[in-house]
């Protein structure tokens, strides 16, 4: 059931009226005008990617070449995208869905990972890097030189630490937060560009 708080939501009834799957479209449409990073021929990794608001984006708006998403959650077919369910937190699932990949390399890196939150800073805080690391490790192994991570966060007291420890693997690391990202949220975007 949806959030009555939602219901009001400029975003969320926008995205409603114009079929988007989620406010999430918004998010990246943000992100894409501000840094402009997607194009046409790119291959794309997409995490946590349920309703599918960041994919259709992709596959529709940008038509990009090929989407490779997972969620643990089911998610309906898209043009172009490759969906896998499962748990990334799952050492099985991860492993099959990275070799699900058929791309050898890829351009893009994204996720909007979140799991329920605990009401529990310390936990949540832990699973939002847990996600972060996962992302990060998937960069790792498939990225093409020169590509790029985008990837959501919690403003919490570790993310120092992982800012510092991803930026020895790319040139240029950018925070921000759409507009269309909730002003009371902790929600934020790590931008890192240019995979060395
Ligand atoms: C904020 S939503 C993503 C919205 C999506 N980007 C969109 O545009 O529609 C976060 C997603 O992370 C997924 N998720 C949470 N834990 C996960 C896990 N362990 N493995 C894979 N996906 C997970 C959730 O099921 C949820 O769909």
């Amino acid at each position: 059931m949806i959030k009555k708080k939602y219901l009001n939501d400029f975003y969320y009834k926008k995205s409603k009226k114009l079929n988007l799957r989620s406010r999430s479209w918004f998010k990246i449409y943000e992100i894409n005008n501000k840094f402009n990073l997607f194009k046409k021929y790119m291959n794309v990794i997409d995490l946590g990617s349920s309703p599918g608001g960041w994919s259709l984006f992709l596959s529709k708006y940008i038509k990009v070449n090929s989407i490779y998403a997972c969620d643990i959650i089911y998610m309906k077919s898209l043009y172009n995208v490759n969906f896998f369910k499962g748990d990334l937190n799952n050492i099985n699932d991860y492993n099959n869905f990275i070799n699900f990949i058929k791309h050898d390399k890829v351009n893009a890196v994204i996720s909007d990972m979140l799991s329920n939150t605990s009401g529990f800073k310390l936990i949540d805080n832990y699973n939002n890097i847990n996600f972060l690391n996962i992302a990060f490790k998937i960069s790792l192994k498939k990225l093409l030189k020169g590509g790029f991570l985008i990837t959501k966060f919690l403003q919490n007291p570790n993310i120092n630490l992982f800012i510092k420890k991803i930026s020895l693997y790319f040139n240029e690391i950018k925070i921000f937060k759409p507009n269309s990202s909730k002003s009371f949220s902790r929600e934020f975007y790590i931008i890192a560009k240019n995979f060395l």
